[in-house]
């Protein structure tokens, strides 16, 4: 092999392969809410039933989920690649990205998707560091599937303008 496999992009190459859905997660602070993009989000316990999220350290919806200590999650259709890039193109730091979606809020005050697969409504349980994100576990407290579907499955391809 003429590459050398502890090289930063072998590395990142390869990381391609993990499999991963893609999501909207909801956050509400106060009077303001929000939502971004988010595909690195896994289960992480049964009982009670938990889930991880990895978000970067200079998203504007980090520090609104740590402050509040709620989050939804939107489980996206894999029809939704714009939604996903809706969500993922600004921050809402600057724009209000919920403006004109339709959405509910969760029994915990975040907004979710009224046009998606299933949502999940979760409380900040526990944080981690890792690098530039925080991983944020949260025990899912209620969720609902609204739709029939197939989730949206991340293909890197579909977003080479949002994650440039
Ligand atoms: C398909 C896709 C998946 C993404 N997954 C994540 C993620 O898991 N964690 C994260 O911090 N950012 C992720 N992003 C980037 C954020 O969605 C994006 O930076 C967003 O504008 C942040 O919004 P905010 O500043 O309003 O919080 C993803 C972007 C795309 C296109």
């Amino acid at each position: 092999m003429d590459r050398e496999p502890l090289d930063r992009n072998s590395i990142l190459d390869a990381m391609r392969y993990l499999t991963h859905g893609v999501y909207v997660l909801g956050t509400r602070r106060g009077r303001q809410s929000n939502a971004m993009t988010a595909a690195w989000v896994m289960q992480v316990s049964e009982r009670p039933p938990s889930v991880a999220v990895a978000v970067r350290d200079d998203r504007y919806s980090r520090d609104m989920v740590l402050e509040s200590g709620t989050f939804g999650l939107s489980v996206l259709r894999d029809d939704q690649v714009n939604v996903a890039t809706h969500f993922s193109e600004t921050s809402g730091e600057y724009d209000d990205k919920l403006l004109g979606v339709p959405y509910g809020l969760t029994p915990g005050g975040s907004p979710f998707l009224l046009d998606c697969l299933a949502y999940l409504d979760c409380r900040v349980m526990d944080t981690a560091r890792a690098g530039d994100h925080t991983v944020i576990i949260g025990e899912v407290t209620a969720g609902d599937t609204l739709n029939d579907s197939f989730p949206l499955i991340f293909d890197p391809t579909e977003y080479e303008e949002a994650l440039r």
